[in-house]
């Protein structure tokens, strides 16, 4: 039976067992870059982190376990925090609850009961004489914060949190939570819920935004003439790797969604000159003509047989002298505190995009199975955040 991958069920099957149990490739994974005590402070951190998270767990059970019930009712005050623009109207200065119930039309009373909690776990600050304030916390829910977190919040308050009574039964049958209940991959519900693609654009955006100098600085990309990043959204990464190697010139291959903001970022950041946007769709083609191919936090959205196609759609695009990388985190290689993270995060792609995280072994495969081999591991200085070159077998 052919799919909408064009695969036979055979042929993905093949590609599945040989993912689970077939013998890895060898590759090389080299020392990070940079000063020594970065790296002796990073060490520090995952040491701290693997000997001393899981004790203080399991020392504050009791309590752990009543917060993690109650987890709902944290999530519900955030998003609706961000939804009534609170944290930004606090950016110009401490507001009293009548202040701020007149602001978003709300009953005082009523938002007492999200502003109270709210300062209780200092997302915010309460004031000696009753006004809220802006806390550290709450700062990085603004909408001009260099976090995403207030987009992702409000990006789970709009599509996930209509599925997750379902989550028992797609766990059951195997399913993507968003597929399981709407029957349509993540990227095909977003068309439908107004708002949700520029939402995702933004909360990718600035979280690459944090990530790409460490991209830039870890890899030499003085040798390349035209980098092409598959799936590369709003080009931030893009930017980046530009501005530093001025010799380089880029294409960001994407949806057309992502068209315009691409192009802003293109003028904002001084490369408009030297980047362009093609749009395309990963499943079926990507431009040849690049010797250097990025994909970075693409992946992570896939199941393997999906990757496997985009993978060689990439390869099918390289010359025989041009390199693949993919940048992402890996599962199994040096997380430190971020391990709670990934694995939270791994959920979370579950439940949205039906891909998961993967060990560097599991890439490894995958790009032997799309006529690719991992050949170096290049960490960067960013925690969770890794280079796999790949070469054309
Ligand atoms: C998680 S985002 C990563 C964006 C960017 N690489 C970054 O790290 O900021 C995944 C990207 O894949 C793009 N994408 C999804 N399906 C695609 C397809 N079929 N063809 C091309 N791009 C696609 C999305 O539009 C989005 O920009």
């Amino acid at each position: 039976m052919a799919t909408s991958l064009g695969m036979s069920t055979n042929e993905q099957a093949t590609i599945n067992r040989s993912v689970r149990n077939g013998t890895v490739p060898k590759y090389e994974i080299r020392k990070p870059r940079g000063s020594w005590w970065r790296q002796a402070s990073s060490r520090f951190v995952n040491w701290f982190a693997h000997r001393w998270y899981h004790r203080i767990v399991r020392w504050t059970a009791p309590l752990t376990a009543f917060w993690l019930s109650q987890t709902p009712m944290i999530f519900a005050t955030v998003a609706t925090l961000v939804r009534f623009r609170i944290f930004d109207r606090l950016r110009t200065g401490p507001l009293s609850s009548a202040e701020l119930a007149l602001l978003v039309d709300a009953d005082e009373q009523a938002l007492l009961r999200i502003l109270r909690p709210a300062a209780a776990l200092a997302i915010l600050d309460r004031l000696p004489d009753g006004r809220y304030a802006l806390s550290a916390v709450g700062e990085q829910f603004c909408s001009d914060s260099a976090q995403p977190v207030a987009a992702w919040t409000e990006l789970m308050d709009r599509m996930v949190l209509e599925t997750l009574p379902q989550l028992p039964e797609a766990i059951r049958a195997g399913d993507s939570l968003v597929h399981h209940v709407h029957g349509k991959t993540c990227w095909e519900r977003m068309a439908e819920v107004p708002g949700t693609n520029e939402l995702h654009d933004i909360a990718c955006g600035r979280w690459t935004e944090l990530v790409v100098d460490s991209v830039a600085q870890a890899y030499d990309f003085s040798q390349a003439a035209l980098l092409i990043d598959v799936g590369g959204g709003r080009g931030s990464q893009l930017s980046a790797i530009l501005k530093a190697n001025p010799q380089l010139h880029g294409t960001v291959y994407d949806r057309d969604e992502t068209k315009a903001a691409a192009g802003a970022m293109f003028l904002k950041q001084g490369v408009s000159g030297r980047a362009c946007h093609v749009t395309g769709n990963f499943f079926e083609a990507v431009p040849k003509g690049a010797d250097l191919y990025t994909i970075k936090h693409v992946l992570h959205d896939w199941d393997d047989v999906s990757v496997v196609r985009i993978l060689s759609n990439i390869r099918a695009a390289m010359s025989h002298s041009a390199r693949l990388l993919i940048i992402e985190g890996s599962v199994d290689h040096n997380l430190g505190p971020m391990e709670s993270i990934r694995a939270v995060w791994d959920l979370s792609q579950f439940a949205t995009t039906w891909g998961k995280s993967r060990t560097l072994d599991e890439f490894a495969k995958i790009a032997q199975q799309a006529g690719l081999r991992l050949k170096t591991v290049f960490p960067t200085q960013t925690i969770d955040t890794l280079i796999l070159e790949c070469v054309p077998v």
